[in-house]
């Protein structure tokens, strides 16, 4: 007798899961006692026009030519913060000489010298901040254990403790999706966390936004809590800050702008963003980035 075949469930899409989240959250306008808002955003010493940044991307002469050094031009000339994540020492010397104020994110390497030689790198280029992109630590999900040639190894407190003590710079993590290790993080002296899922890394993973109010109560403001995944306009950064986030970046809604008109496309679209996040932020009254009030949102089924 012939076993019946498994019937096969799609479904746990993350990404769709992710974009309906955003959609679910809706504005309470308020217009009595409005102010010009301000988008501005300080970090790390720095000032920045906007909160949008572009996430730690790599890989992007895909896209265009110089993919990565086109979008640190892009993002210097949006006055925003890049992000750089994988790649050679010779493509972040060439990005951090475009001016872009440059965050640098580390892949959890199986060998531990290799992160603090290129946390040094990453310092001695004048990056603002370095980091480690704790999701990566067992590889692509179709070649566990490497990403690319490099082999990965999963990274326990004690050695975040000594990344953190290893670098000058701002230590952050990216791939927080769990108020657990919001505060591992914090017990690590981590200075910054990344709520993200690695754009689907699993089906059925939570929302960055949805788990956001959570991780924002662990973190309690000690440090700046950043958020990407599935953001393509301004309102999907109004939602995120609206939850706590200090600032949140764009990965693939940059790519296109990128590819078809280079070093603009990506200061097109941030600026494009920015300001549809200032009409929300003005139809809310909300003065200040770090000053929306979260009952402006409601979820969509009360
Ligand atoms: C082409 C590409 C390359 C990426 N490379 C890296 C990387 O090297 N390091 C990293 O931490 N994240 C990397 N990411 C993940 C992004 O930083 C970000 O978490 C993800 O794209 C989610 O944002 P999005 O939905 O706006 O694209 C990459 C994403 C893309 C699309």
């Amino acid at each position: 007798m012939s076993e019946k075949p498994v019937k096969k469930i799609n479904g746990g899409d993350t990404e769709k899961i992710t974009r309906d989240y955003f959609d679910s959250l809706l504005l309470e306008m308020r217009h009595i006692d409005a102010v010009e808002p301000d988008t501005a955003l300080k970090l790390y010493g720095h000032e920045f026009k906007t909160p949008i940044m572009l996430a730690a991307l790599s890989h992007l002469d895909r896209v265009h030519e110089k993919g990565m050094v086109e979008s640190a031009r892009g993002m210097a000339a949006a006055g925003g913060v890049m992000w750089s994540g994988m790649g050679t020492d010779e493509e972040l010397e060439e990005i951090c000489a475009t001016g872009a104020k440059t965050v640098k994110i580390i892949k959890p390497h199986a060998n531990n010298d290799e992160i603090f030689r290129k946390m040094e790198h990453a310092a001695a280029q004048g990056c603002i901040a370095v980091g480690m992109d704790i999701d990566h630590q067992f590889g692509s999900k179709n070649r566990r254990g490497y990403v690319l040639e490099f082999p990965m190894a999963a990274k326990m407190l004690d050695d975040i403790k000594a990344f953190v003590r290893g670098t000058k710079l701002p230590f952050v993590i990216k791939g927080v999706l769990s108020a657990i290790d919001a505060q591992k993080c914090l017990d690590a002296g981590v200075r910054g966390i990344v709520v993200s899922h690695h754009h689907g890394m699993v089906d059925y993973a939570l929302p960055p936004l949805q788990i956001l109010p959570k991780i924002v109560q662990v973190i309690r403001g000690q440090i700046p809590v950043f958020v990407d995944c599935g953001l393509s306009r301004g309102l999907d950064a109004f939602k995120a800050l609206a939850l706590g986030a200090t600032a949140v970046s764009i990965g693939r809604a940059a790519m296109g702008p990128l590819g078809e008109t280079g070093w603009e496309g990506v200061r097109d679209i941030v600026n494009e963003m920015t300001n549809e996040l200032n009409w929300a932020m003005a139809v809310t009254c909300s003065p200040t980035i770090d000053r929306i009030d979260p009952s402006v949102l409601h979820h969509k089924n009360g």
